[in-house]
């Protein structure tokens, strides 16, 4: 990267430029202006002097060191201009009270010229010689035409304001050099925390979370840090549930794989009879079975997590859906010797997929058919309650430990004292389907009673109300 494209330069260059700019207008303001004001004061001073001046003048015009006092007090020369021929000429002092001066310096006097003209007190600022000097003229009044004239050299102010602007100049150097280095610094140490957080950028691209991307300050970049810290986490979460998915599903299609293998070398065995090879074949199926399943809800977690499931959101009779889902488990729980029923306690109509909401429902009731010792009742029923719609799954089984009811709903999960050969998909499918639908699924379980409800939004039902059900028992 070049140098001047980094944040430091940048940043060092960006406080240059604001520190000359601000130097700059305070010397554009500040140097000018001061120079006016004390030429002003230096007018004024004279001012106030001319009008005294060309009073006592009047008086005593034939004082010999009126015009000697006058320029020691007044710190100007105080001369006196003649007007009678057409430019205004020195009439006192003589030349050798002017000291250094040809006498040909106040001819022509453009100040003189316009007190002349307009026999007011003029003021203003002339150059001669490459000098610049403040001068008032005042008109005697005393009939002559005689106009009173205070010089005063400008120099010292002038000197006054070089040195104000020597300084500012100085200290303006100053400036800018400490802003170049506090710039520079500030910037270098910016930087070394921008690249820091590049590098650990960089680790977590590469899949490495162990390191933690620390940033202790309070201000912007250590809130950037924080948050990459929080994505470090989120995504070593996420990287370890991949891994753990990944090898608890090899596992899960490993065992019934490494069965079907066995019972095909003991099916080849010629000898075996007819019932033996019958259960052989029996115990296949059961494991075809549940492959199949666990490709099922492989699929359906691929989907989700992939956020590809589609799910068609309409008013469901859930009244409906349970008496049938009860008529399809009612073999299956014959078998199981599970009395199973659907309380037919009225209708209650939820919005979501129906075929999504049945397949939670399964997942519910062959649980409770499963995870139960035979002989323990289940039942199916609905309910609607304010906004909310339910169906609700019990079993009067031996319940879930409170131990097992945190981890339920994750993937692959299976209670500690479960017996039966599931894979632990079916609650952590059962709970992602409810809640793209906008619903939950709740839990209450006790020793002799657990109740899995599948709570979704109501929906406004437009046709008649459905006839109250008969119980259904199988
Ligand atoms: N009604 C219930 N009574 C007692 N335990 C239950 C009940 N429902 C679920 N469980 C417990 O919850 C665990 C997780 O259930 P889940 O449906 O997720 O997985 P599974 O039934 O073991 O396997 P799969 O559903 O993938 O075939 C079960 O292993 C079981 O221990
Ligand atoms: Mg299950």
């Amino acid at each position: 990267m070049s140098a001047f494209r980094t944040v430091g330069a940048r940043l060092s260059l960006a406080l240059l430029a604001v520190v000359a700019l601000v130097l700059g207008l305070v010397y554009v303001i500040v140097v000018p202006s001061l120079k006016n004001r004390l030429i002003d004061a230096r007018l004024t001073d004279l001012d106030r002097a001319a009008r005294t001046l060309a009073a006592e003048y009047k008086q005593n015009p034939n004082d010999p060191d009126f015009f000697s006092n006058a320029s020691a007090s007044t710190n100007a020369r105080v001369v006196l201009m003649s007007v009678v021929s057409e430019s205004p000429t020195l009439v006192t002092p003589g030349p050798s009270s002017v000291p250094g001066k040809a006498l040909g310096d106040f001819t022509n006097d453009p100040i003189t010229t316009r007190t002349a003209e307009t026999s007011h007190l003029e003021q203003g600022t002339v150059k001669r010689d490459g000098a610049e000097f403040a001068e008032v003229s005042v008109s005697i009044k005393d009939g002559s035409g005689n106009i009173l004239l205070l010089s005063a050299p400008l120099h010292d102010a002038i000197a006054d304001v070089d040195a104000v602007q020597r300084r500012m100049l100085f200290a303006g150097g100053l400036a800018l050099l400490v802003a170049l280095l506090v710039g520079y610094t500030a910037a270098r140490l910016f930087a070394r925390r921008i690249r820091r957080l590049e590098r650990a950028a960089d680790r977590i691209a590469g899949g490495r979370f162990g390191e933690q991307v620390a940033d202790r300050s309070a201000d912007e970049l250590g809130e950037l840090a924080r948050a990459f810290d929080r994505m470090r986490l989120r995504l070593s979460g996420l990287d370890h549930a991949r891994r753990e998915f990944v090898a608890n599903a090899s596992h899960e299609l490993r065992t019934p794989l490494f069965s079907l293998g066995g019972f095909l070398e003991l099916l080849e065995d010629e000898e075996l009879d007819e019932p033996t090879r019958r259960e052989f074949l029996d115990t296949m199926a059961g494991q075809v079975r549940r492959l199949t399943k666990l490709a099922d809800d492989l699929l359906d977690l691929s989907k989700l997590d992939a956020g590809r499931l589609h799910m068609e959101t309409q008013p469901v009779d859930l009244g409906s859906l349970a008496s049938a889902a009860v008529d399809e488990f009612a073999g299956v729980a014959r078998a199981s010797e599970h009395p199973l029923e659907y309380a037919g306690n009225g209708g209650a109509a939820a919005r979501g997929d129906p075929q999504r909401v049945l397949q939670i429902v399964r997942i519910l009731l062959e649980n409770a058919l499963v995870h139960t010792p035979p002989g323990t009742r289940v039942e199916v029923s609905v309910r609607r309650a304010g906004g909310q719609a339910e169906i609700t799954v019990t079993d009067w089984g031996p319940g879930i430990s409170p131990d097992d009811r945190a981890e339920l709903f994750e993937r692959f999960y299976r209670g500690e004292s479960t017996k039966a050969s599931g894979s632990g998909l079916g609650l952590a499918i059962a709970r992602e389907l409810a809640e793209l639908m906008g619903g939950r699924i709740e839990l209450e379980s006790k020793p002799g009673r657990t109740v899995f409800s599948l709570v979704l939004p109501a929906a406004e039902v437009t046709r008649e109300a459905e006839p109250e059900r008969e119980p259904v028992t199988v």
